[in-house]
C-alpha cells in the first residue's frame, strides 16, 4: 500500500516491520538497524545475499556518534558541509549496530537524508533505519513509489510515498583506507566536490566482484532485464537505427530517422542534475517497451556525468 503517513510508517518500523521510505537519492527498503529480525526480513524481500552490507540512516550528526566510535576529521568536515545529503560514510561501529548489517565488518556505512518526509519519520523513531535501496537485489534502483510498488508491493506492508527522488542517484560512498579519503561508489554527491571541500584529490576504490563484502558493490547492478549496450559513435549508432528491436537511451537529442517513442532523452537542456534524476526512471520505462534491447550513450566524463556513466556502464556488464 503506498500513503503519506508518517506516524502509520514509524508504528510500522517500531512493531519490526520493512516499510519503502523516500530519500533525495533513490527509495530505501528500512528496518529498525538494531533489530535483527527485521533486518533480516530486509535481506528477504530485496533477496539480497547477507554478504552485502546495509546503510544506516539517521536524523543528524549527533546520532551518528551514538553508532560510530569516532568520526575523523576530514570525514566530520565533510559530514558538516555535505550532511543531510547524498553522501554515505563509512566509520567504525559501535558495539549496538548488529554484525548483520555490516556483514561482520568492523566499519558501518552511515547517512543523514535530506528527504523532508524521512528525516521526519527519523525523529519519530529511537533508532536508526537500515535501508538499501528497494529494488530486487540486482535491478535498478526506484525513484519513485510507484517504482518500490510495482517490484515488492506484495511483500511489504507500506511505502511511504515522497514524490519522486531529487537527486535520482544513489549516495556517494566515502571513507578513508591507507589513511586517505577514499571514494567507494560515486552517486548523487559528485567527487569534484567532495575533493573541492578537502582541497585535494581522493583515491577511488571501485568495483570488487572479486571481493563482493569489501566496500563498494557488485559490477552487475542496475541492470533492465533486457541487454544493455553502450553505443560509442556514429557508426554504432547507424546500425541501431536499422534495428527493429532497439529502443534508445539518450542524453540530450533524439537519435535521428528512429521513431521518438522508442526512446527517451535523460535531459533536453543537457543538465546533469536533471539527467541524474530521470536515469533510472527512463531505464525502467524502455525495459517495459516493445523491443529487445537497450542501447544507450555515455554522457561527459565530469561532475555528476561520472556517476551516471558509471550506472550505465554497470547496466551494459556481462550477466
Ligand atoms: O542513496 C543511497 O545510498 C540509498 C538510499 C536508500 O539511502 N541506499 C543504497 O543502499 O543505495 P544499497 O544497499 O543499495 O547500496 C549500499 C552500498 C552497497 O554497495 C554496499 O556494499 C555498501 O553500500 N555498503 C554498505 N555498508 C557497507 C559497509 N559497512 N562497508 C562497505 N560497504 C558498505
Ligand atoms: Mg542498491
Amino acid at each position: 500500500m503506498i500513503g503519506n503517513d508518517i506516524n502509520f510508517a514509524s508504528e510500522l518500523l517500531k512493531t519490526g516491520n520493512v516499510v519503502g521510505i523516500p530519500t533525495e537519492t533513490v527509495y530505501g527498503l528500512a528496518a529498525n538497524a538494531l533489530n535483527v529480525e527485521a533486518v533480516l526480513k530486509v535481506f528477504e524481500v530485496k533477496n539480497r545475499p547477507h554478504f552485502d552490507p546495509l546503510i544506516i540512516h539517521v536524523s543528524d550528526v549527533s546520532e551518528m556518534d551514538k553508532y560510530v566510535k569516532y568520526i575523523p576529521d576530514v570525514l566530520r568536515n565533510l559530514a558538516e558541509k555535505c550532511m543531510p545529503g547524498p553522501i554515505t560514510l563509512l566509520l567504525e561501529k559501535k558495539e549496538i549496530i548488529p554484525d548483520l548489517v555490516t556483514s561482520g565488518s568492523p566499519f558501518v556505512a552511515i547517512r543523514i537524508p535530506s528527504h523532508t518526509m524521512t528525516r521526519q519519520l527519523l525523529q519519530k523513531c529511537d533508532f536508526p533505519l537500515a535501508a538499501p535501496s528497494a529494488n530486487p537485489f540486482g535491478y535498478i534502483s526506484p525513484t519513485t513509489a510507484q517504482h518500490v510498488e510495482d517490484q515488492l508491493g506484495d511483500k511489504i506492508p507500506y511505502i511511504l510515498d515522497g514524490g519522486p527522488c531529487e537527486v535520482g542517484l544513489e549516495s556517494t560512498i566515502v571513507g578513508i583506507e591507507n589513511g586517505k579519503v577514499t571514494v567507494f561508489r560515486k552517486g548523487g554527491l559528485p567527487v569534484d566536490t567532495i575533493e573541492n571541500i578537502l582541497g585535494h584529490p581522493v583515491e577511488l576504490k571501485l568495483h570488487s566482484s572479486s571481493q563482493p563484502s569489501a566496500p563498494g558493490m557488485l559490477s552487475l547492478h542496475y541492470a533492465p532485464h533486457k541487454p544493455f549496450y553502450i553505443v560509442h559513435d556514429e557508426n554504432e549508432w547507424g546500425k541501431v537505427i536499422k534495428n527493429n528491436e532497439a529502443c534508445v537511451l539518450r542524453f540530450d537529442s533524439f537519435l535521428p530517422d528512429f521513431p521518438v517513442e522508442k526512446q527517451r532523452l535523460l535531459s533536453i537542456k543537457a543538465d546533469m542534475k536533471e539527467a541524474a534524476k530521470n536515469l533510472f526512471a527512463c531505464m525502467r520505462e524502455l525495459d517495459k517497451l516493445p523491443g529487445e534491447n537497450i542501447y544507450a550513450e555515455l554522457l561527459p566524463e565530469r561532475g555528476l556525468g561520472l556517476a551516471i556513466n558509471d550506472r550505465l556502464r554497470r547496466a551494459a556488464a556481462e550477466r
